[in-house]
């Protein structure tokens, strides 16, 4: 007995942090939303394979550009306020304080002209995506074309990705689509067409979590290191390096879970929830206008006679995803509550149960895709067309648009779920508060014939 109770003492504390069935395990990069490395978040976890029977003969993928060195507004509003108080407070030995001493001879891996700049990761990203389709489509023809939207990062992701997915070079074009602030519709940056949706939304009620989620943080590191005055913004900031630094060098210090506990990037991935919510989500009146138009022309290639392509890729920005996620009812906190979806979204403390999460939709080069696909005697159903959407992969449901094998729909569901679609976000001008000249309400860059002998981009 009396040497049993060393021997307890000793088990305690491991049984206290992992009992011997815990699997508990945490990975901070799969929860920094628009920060996070493409993965696969596997929500829900339905199989990716088609079903039994049937083929994909038409697919159309949406897709965010691949992994950046810094967005310009988290670099100005977070990270590079937190550099230059650290490069300013040369005083704190760092090295003595055990979970931040590797600031002792840190550096920031950025500069300011690579900012907005694809990283190597972003590249090997996008060509991988190319190999991925390239393998799950083998019956497909080879795209003629590809489309981006003007910015580097975008057209670099689009040229990545052609790379991949070519045997031979040139051959596949990429179509660069210029981001207007006056092209209604018709572009693949909408978002900026559209008046009535503000950048800056969502971003006070993040603001409420971002204090609330910090606090306990801000006293432990300020009891660290008393003289840095850390601020709800540099620990915001900290945690955003984990993101760049990591798609940048390949791992970062700042990901360290001595650093920040597994609690403190929930809640870091909460305040970047609360803020595409109402930035470009259930939250945003703006959001399901602005991403209708893409679902609608995607919808009329797949269900076409005879489009053009059989696969049809675009690239955008972090904006675009999530309003065609709204547009298709993806993500929907409130599809089995119905109610208040703001409600869903407290700025006080964390719905962990939400639906909405920004890490699974829009991680670097996040995508969203439709696929038609042929059924031939597949078990209990009739043989025909059928369509289903994926994000990152994952095959989701579409609301009132079930019954077909797996989650797909049938042709004739697919078309009454785009009427009622339509029907509740149609109207891109009205809706936009249009008041430039020759708006449109419809995305033409998919059939338009000005496009279809842009110059080939090398
Ligand atoms: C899909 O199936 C229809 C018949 O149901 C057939 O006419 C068509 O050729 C098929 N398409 C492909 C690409 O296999
Ligand atoms: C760092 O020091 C410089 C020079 O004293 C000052 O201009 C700057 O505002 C300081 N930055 C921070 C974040 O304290
Ligand atoms: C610490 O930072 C806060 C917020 O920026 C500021 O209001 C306060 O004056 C700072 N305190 C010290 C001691 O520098
Ligand atoms: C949610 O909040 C936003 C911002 O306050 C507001 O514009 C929107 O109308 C609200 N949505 C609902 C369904 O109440
Ligand atoms: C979200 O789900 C609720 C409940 O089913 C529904 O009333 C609402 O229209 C949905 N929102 C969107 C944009 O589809
Ligand atoms: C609108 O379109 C017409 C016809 O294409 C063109 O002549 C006119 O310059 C355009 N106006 C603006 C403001 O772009």
């Amino acid at each position: 007995m009396v040497q049993g109770i060393p021997l307890l003492a000793a088990l305690l504390p491991s049984l206290s942090t992992a009992t011997l069935y815990s699997t508990y395990k945490f990975n901070p990069l799969e929860h920094l939303g628009g920060v996070a490395p493409y993965f696969e978040s596997q929500d829900p976890p339905t199989s990716p394979t088609p079903p039994k029977g049937c083929t994909p003969v038409r697919a159309a993928y949406l897709s965010r550009h691949a992994a950046i060195y810094a967005n310009d507004f988290d670099d100005e509003e977070y990270m590079e306020p937190f550099i230059s108080k650290w490069e300013n407070h040369t005083g704190i030995d760092w090295s003595k304080i055990p979970s931040l001493s590797f600031l002792s001879d840190w550096s920031a891996p950025f500069s300011e002209a690579e900012q907005e700049l694809l990283t190597r990761l972003g590249k090997l990203e996008a060509t991988e995506l190319g190999i991925s389709l390239s393998f799950r489509y083998p019956g497909f023809r080879l795209p003629q074309r590809v489309w981006t939207s003007s910015a580097e990062r975008t057209a670099k992701s689009a040229q990545a990705l052609v790379r991949g997915f070519e045997l031979q070079d040139d051959t596949i074009n990429v179509v660069t689509i210029y981001e207007s602030e006056e092209a209604g519709a018709d572009s693949l940056t909408p978002y900026k067409s559209c008046p009535a949706y503000s950048s800056s939304a969502g971003s006070d009620q993040a603001s409420v979590h971002l204090k609330t989620f910090t606090k306990p943080i801000i006293a432990r590191l300020n009891k660290l290191a008393p003289t840095f005055n850390f601020t709800a913004e540099d620990v915001y900031g900290m945690m955003a390096m984990c993101g760049y630094e990591s798609v940048i060098r390949g791992s970062s210090p700042f990901c360290s879970l001595d650093l920040f506990t597994p609690n403190d990037w929930l809640g870091w991935e909460y305040t970047a929830d609360i803020m595409y919510h109402y930035n470009t989500g259930y939250g945003s009146n703006a959001a399901g206008t602005v991403g209708l138009p893409w679902l609608r022309a995607t919808a009329s290639l797949l269900m076409d006679a005879a489009p053009a392509q059989d696969l049809y890729v675009s690239f955008t920005h972090r904006e675009l995803p999530p309003t065609v996620i709204v547009a298709m009812g993806l993500f929907n906190n409130s599809e089995f509550g119905g109610g208040d979806v703001n409600e869903t979204m407290p700025l006080d403390r964390i719905n962990h149960r939400r639906a909405w999460k920004s890490s699974h939709i829009l991680p670097f080069l996040g995508n969203i895709a439709i696929e038609r696909l042929n059924c031939t005697g597949s078990p209990g159903f009739a043989d025909g067309e059928y369509y289903r959407a994926l994000v990152n992969n994952a095959p989701q449901p579409l609301p009132d648009c079930g019954g077909g094998p797996g989650t797909s729909c049938s042709r004739q569901g697919f078309e009454t779920y785009l009427e009622d679609r339509t029907a509740m976000f149609e109207g891109f001008s009205e809706k936009c508060g249009v008041e430039y000249k020759n708006s449109t309400d419809s995305l033409t860059i998919y059939t338009d014939p000005k496009l279809a002998h842009e110059p080939r981009i090398k």
